[in-house]
Parts: structure tokens; sequence; C-alpha cells
């Protein structure tokens, strides 16, 4: 079936079940030109929050989905494709959470929402990569457990240095990957380039960066920007909006390792498929969904 078979069925099953379809912007293209909205974590957090529609099909992975999950409890959140996950969000348990508490039971502990609804039942307040920094400013604490993502909280950690952190060794594959050299490559291919980086990108990276934030704010600052040419180091499927965006800039990916395998297992197919059979509904334990949804809203008050 051509791509705009695909959206025409896609749009008639939608209509048909009163959906609306979000997308993060590391989705393929072929989903982001789909969607109703397309976002970074935590606009579509709140967005899915304050939604009308009864059913919310969530293009991403599992942990955005269950987020949203968690703040609309009464509607029914699908995930087109089962196994799409986040091997970072895996890496941290209830148990790591637990552990790190007895170790500092004055500290406050903060999750990305990149973690699973479990390490969110036990914080005290979620953070999503836009709002780290304000988020943990908020917080009376001084001592700050930060989890899962490691070069996340160590690079809050540069930036709120009134407070002490202690970092869970969590970290996204593909942003871990990017290093130095290849800063210094693609620095010598573009010289005039400016470098705008995800903060999951590790020191020695983040340490070379012109702008650092999350994915929206990556594109706000290149939509606002007088500059022509930039390096991305984030996930590839950003490059799309930039560049839709911005048809009078170039965008060069930091490195080839900027592909997150979760993310591109959402297909217009599957979609089709999650829309018309209403295929893997996300459900979430009542009792750990409680206690997770608590430091979700922190997060959205703050
Ligand atoms: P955001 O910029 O949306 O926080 O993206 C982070 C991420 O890794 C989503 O998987
Ligand atoms: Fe997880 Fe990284 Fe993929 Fe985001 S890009 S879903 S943090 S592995």
């Amino acid at each position: 079936m051509t791509e705009m078979n695909y959206a025409s069925q896609i749009k008639a099953a939608k209509e048909k079940l009163g959906a609306v379809i979000l997308a993060h912007y590391y989705q393929l293209p072929e989903i982001q030109d789909i969607a109703d909205h397309v976002g970074d974590s935590f606009a579509l957090s709140r967005l899915a929050a304050t939604l009308d529609n009864e059913v919310i099909v969530f293009c991403g992975v599992d942990f955005m989905a269950e987020s949203a999950k968690l703040l609309s409890p009464d509607k029914t959140v699908l995930l087109p494709v089962k196994d799409a996950g986040c091997p970072m969000a895996d890496m941290a348990g209830a148990a790591d959470v637990k552990k790190m508490q007895e170790l500092h039971p004055d500290a406050a502990v903060v999750s990305y929402v990149n973690s699973t609804t479990e390490v969110k039942a036990h914080s005290h307040i979620c953070c999503t990569s836009s709002n780290a920094l304000k988020v943990i400013r908020s917080l009376p604490h001084q001592k700050i457990i930060f989890l899962p993502d490691k070069n996340l909280g160590a690079y809050a950690a540069t930036q709120v240095p009134e407070k002490e952190f202690i970092l869970f060794d969590g970290y996204c594959p593909p942003h871990n990957e990017t290093t130095a050299a290849d800063v210094a490559r693609l620095r010598k291919a573009h010289p005039v380039a400016r470098l705008l980086l995800h903060p999951e990108c590790p020191g020695e990276v983040r340490q070379e960066a012109d702008f650092i934030g999350s994915t929206a704010q990556i594109i706000a600052h290149a939509d606002e920007s007088s500059h022509k040419e930039f390096i991305i180091g984030t996930e590839e499927g950003i490059l799309h909006p930039l560049q839709q965006r911005n048809p009078d800039k170039t965008f060069h990916l930091l490195s080839r390792e900027l592909t997150c395998r979760d993310m591109k297992k959402t297909t217009a197919r599957e979609l089709l498929d999650s829309l018309e059979n209403m295929q893997n509904e996300i459900h979430v334990d009542e009792n750990l969904a409680r206690m997770a949804r608590s430091p979700m809203e922190r997060m959205l008050a703050v």
C-alpha cells in the first residue's frame, strides 16, 4: 500500500474511534506526518492529560504511553507496537531506587520520565529533559537521587551546583555512543555549523555544545537562530521537523549511532492495525498507577 493510502485509511479508522494520534519527534517521518500532534516527552505528557478524545494512540515507546495512561486513567491508550520499549528505562527498577534511598534517606528521588511506572511510583517527582533543571531547583532538598540517566543527571549537576547529586548508572544507548571524536570530525567538515545537543549525550560531547536542550528546545533554537548550519546531537528522527520547518538551513547528524531502534518500530502499517483492531492497549496496575501519578502530577505543577 502507498503512504497516501495508509494516511487516508488511518484517518478514517481514527475518526471512527474518535482517537487522537500523538507522536514523538524520534518517530519515522511517515508517522510524524500522520500524527495529530508531534512533540517532545513533556509536551506530549501535558497534552495527554488535557485531551478530550476517548482513545489516545501513542506513537513512541512504552514509558510514554504508560505516562499518558497514568495521567488519563479513564482513557484507552494504545501503543501501536507492543515491544517498542526504552532500553534506558529498563535499566532501573524499584529495588535500585530503594537501595539508593537507604543510603541517602535525606535525598529527593527525581526520576526522568524515561523510566518504568514502578520507578516513578517510588519517586518524589518526575522530570523530562525540558524541565529537569526547573524541577530540581523547585525542590527544598539539598541532595538529589537522579535516575535512570547518568548523562542528564550529570548535566543537571553542572547547572545546579548548589545541590548534591547521586546518579544511577543508566544511559540512552544511541546518545551515549556519541564521542568527542564525532564532534571533532563534524566540526572539521562543517566549521561554521552550531552544535545543538540533547543532554542524554555524555559529558565529553556536552562540553563541546553551543546549545543543550530537549528535542522541542533544539527545534525552537534552530527555528529562531540566525545561523544557517547545524550539527545535531540527538536521535535522527528530529531531522524531519528541523528540515521541514527550516528549508533554508542545513542539518548534519553528529553520529551514525543516533538511531533508536525502538522508536523506529512503529510504521504506518502498525499504526493502522492498532487503530483497526484496538491493538496493544496499555494497562497499568491500579495500585502502582496511584503511586506513580503523584510524581507525574507534581512535575506538571512545577
Ligand atoms: P525528549 O526531548 O522528548 O525529552 O526526548 C528524550 C527521549 O529520549 C525520548 O525517548
Ligand atoms: Fe530510550 Fe534513548 Fe530510545 Fe529515547 S532514544 S526511547 S531514551 S533508548
